[in-house]
């Protein structure tokens, strides 16, 4: 178990002097919380997210302060507190209570009422049970697992948090934005008829990648480098593509696609160890009883057309979700309803619910499993090249997962002599990718 870095004691030297002196409150895990109760907030994963996570934490709910942080390096926690120290002054009461490493996660739970899962997405279920079991108010990212038996994990952890009484907000943000409830109001309201198709787009350019430090080792490069390894961020279609397939996964009344088959490749973005073993493009058909079916569209390449929507057409009209268009028998075009953010309004609901006694109790564990895994069957579909059920992916026992959880663990995928991973090729299984650049 890898709990420090060799700079965390002089990390802590700095950090310690950011933290303003203030005494916390005791460590008993509090289900219901009196509007003039101070929460203490942890946060796991200091990154970009993380970081406006909290920044919506604190402004969703004047009586909370950040308490205490890990991340699994030492330069994204310095860099996300002392930003944060500068906004929110005597709002952050972090003082030594900085925890690194891939398990620090495991030492938040002891300093905070509620925590705020923003780290990468395959260690998500380990910190999530962790909250849930140390009766923890959870505010919870997308997406919560990279495989089939991660989501099952997820699941048992959001059914014990039920029946903890412990309030969980998914990081599924479009779900709190007021935009889009009022078109899927609308929708749902039968403003397009029976919808028999829909449209996902997520078309964008590559986000980013991150070179290794000096001595790192393989473990430690690929965590850096996070959203270009499948076991750390289920590939594309899971981690940024989700949004659009929960919206469709909300249209079709929560109900999962019975299969999927897809088409996907890595044609652009192939260089090696930049790019990781991802692939840059995958087209998935979700297909539902009765014919219908999600037609789902996600690339990650330079210099090529970006969309990102939901179209949804119906037997009475077609749907342009976030446009907020409404063509046909029912036609609307939306005005602007709400200036504030989704991510602050995802906020704004689970203090609420905290706050509320249980009367207005958040348990949004179903639908972020759903998407999760609906994400993961896609991907397994165009990584395989087969035609898969739901009831099969969901009954997967492929597994993501390194030997260890230390920075000297082999990683699932390991580079040959030299330097490339092993990529998906349908229909051959994993082989050694054959393009550098
Ligand atoms: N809801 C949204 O709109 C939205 C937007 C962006 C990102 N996200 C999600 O938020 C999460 C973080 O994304 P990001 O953009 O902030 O990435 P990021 O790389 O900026 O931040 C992730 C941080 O987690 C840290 N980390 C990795 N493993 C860890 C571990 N075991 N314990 C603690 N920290 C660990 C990394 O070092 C990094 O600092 C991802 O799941 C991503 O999909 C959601």
């Amino acid at each position: 178990m890898q709990k420090k870095q060799p700079s965390r004691r002089e990390f802590l030297k700095t950090s310690a002097a950011l933290g303003a002196a203030v005494s916390v409150l005791g460590a008993m895990p509090r289900v219901h919380a009196a509007s003039t109760d101070t929460l203490r907030l942890g946060l796991i994963g200091c990154g970009g997210r993380g970081s406006g996570a909290i920044r919506d934490a604190l402004t969703a709910d004047p009586n909370t302060k950040l308490t205490v942080i890990a991340d699994a390096f030492a330069d994204r926690a310095k860099n996300s507190l002392e930003a944060l120290v500068k906004e929110y002054k005597d709002r952050i009461d972090v003082q030594d209570r900085i925890f690194l490493g891939i398990e620090g996660y495991k030492q938040v739970m002891d300093h905070c009422d509620v925590v705020l899962l923003c780290e990468t997405p395959h260690f998500r279920k380990f910190s999530l049970r962790a909250a849930v079991e140390a009766g923890k108010h959870i505010f919870c990212e997308k997406p919560v697992a990279v495989d089939a038996p991660g989501v099952l994990h997820v699941r048992e952890s959001c059914a014990i948090a039920k029946e903890k009484g412990l309030n969980l907000v998914s990081g599924l943000c479009w779900r709190y934005d007021t935009n889009v409830l009022d078109m899927m109001k609308r929708i749902q309201d039968g403003a397009i008829g029976d919808i028999l198709s829909i449209r996902e787009t997520y078309l964008t350019s590559k986000p980013w990648s991150r070179s290794p430090a000096p001595g790192d080792t393989e473990m430690m490069a690929q965590v850096r480098n996070w959203l270009n390894f499948t076991w750390l961020s289920g590939d594309h279609n899971t981690e940024q593509h989700i949004h659009s397939l929960d919206k469709s996964l909300w249209a079709m009344g929560d109900k999962p696609p019975v299969a999927a088959f897809g088409i996907g490749a890595r044609m652009a973005m192939t260089a090696q160890p930049q790019w990781g073993d991802v692939y840059d493009a995958m087209a998935v058909c979700y297909e539902y009883p009765d014919g219908k079916n999600v037609y789902s569209y996600c690339r990650q390449q330079a210099n090529c057309f970006g969309e990102v929507q939901d179209i949804f057409i119906g037997t009475k009209g077609t749907a342009s979700v976030l446009q907020g268009v409404i063509t046909g028998d029912n036609p609307y075009k939306q005005k602007k309803v709400t200036d504030k953010s989704m991510t602050l309004l995802e906020h704004i609901a689970l203090f609420d619910a905290i706050r509320s006694g249980g009367s207005k109790y958040i348990n949004n564990g179903g639908y972020m499993c759903d998407s999760t895994m609906m994400a993961i069957l896609g991907r397994m579909a165009c990584y395989t090249g087969q035609k898969i059920t739901w009831d099969d992916a969901v009954a997967s026992t492929e597994s993501l997962a390194p030997d260890g959880y230390t920075w000297n663990s082999n990683p699932p995928t390991l580079p040959d002599a030299e330097g490339r991973y092993k990529i998906a090729v349908p229909g051959l299984g994993m082989v050694y990718h054959t393009v550098q650049r």
